[in-house]
């Protein structure tokens, strides 16, 4: 089932997917939209940075499981996204399922991260943001802080992994109609920003 007026923006790390959605709340439209990004900052969100940041490790299994526990209480809990769809909001977030099929993909196999995350409601428009990890990993290396993922070998099968998936859900029914963008994130910021609101701007809420 795809969610109208849902967004999701994803891409390996250093992609510029936060930069695109720090342009798009400046726009006088971002009234409209709810932003928000996985993990969450909610309690399972918090303990997902942690982990990300090396200072617990865990079974990457186990890590798939947070993820989508994350992600569970972002859709379904209270003034989560599908309470502002519902209230007449558009939804825009940075990750989503994508990002779990792509780098749990890796870490613990495809099987698990599909059967943690079939449930859950599609966009109805996804932004690919499509770099390079030696170009990605350039932009990022100035960070204050370096997360587990934040490496050539691990970001090159990510993006394979996500080219993967984006390829399955382009070729299959189930994906219901969701629109799926892949954007060259090494264009000008200013290009890719004029490009993600020609969609956005398409929205049904933007049309009515
Ligand atoms: P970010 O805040 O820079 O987007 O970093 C979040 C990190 O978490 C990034 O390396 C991708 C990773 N991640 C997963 O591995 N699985 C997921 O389901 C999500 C949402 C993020």
């Amino acid at each position: 089932m795809t969610l109208d007026n849902f967004v999701v923006f994803e891409g390996i790390d250093g992609a510029g997917t936060s930069t695109q959605i720090k342009i798009l709340k400046e726009r006088p439209e971002s009234s409209r939209i709810s932003f928000s990004a996985e993990p969450t900052e909610g309690p399972t969100g918090r303990f997902l940075r942690e982990i990300l940041g090396g200072k617990i490790e865990l079974n990457p299994k186990t890590t798939a499981f947070l993820f989508a526990a994350d992600r569970a209480e972002h859709v379904w809990g209270k003034g989560g996204i599908v309470d502002s769809v519902n209230e007449g909001k558009a939804v825009v977030i940075d990750r989503y399922i994508f990002s779990s099929l792509a780098y749990q993909g890796v870490s613990c196999g495809k099987e698990l991260p599909r059967k943690l995350n079939e449930d859950f409601p599609l966009p109805s428009l996804l932004f690919f943001f499509d770099i390079n990890p030696e170009a990605s990993l350039k932009r990022i290396k100035n960070r204050d802080v370096t997360e587990i993922y934040e490496n050539n070998d691990y970001l090159t099968q990510t993006r394979k992994q996500y080219l993967e998936v984006l390829e399955e859900y382009k070729n299959n029914s189930h994906s219901d109609g969701m629109k799926i963008v892949t954007i060259d994130a090494t264009k000008p910021k200013e290009e890719i920003a004029k490009i993600i609101w020609s969609h956005i701007s398409n929205l049904p809420i933007f049309k009515s």
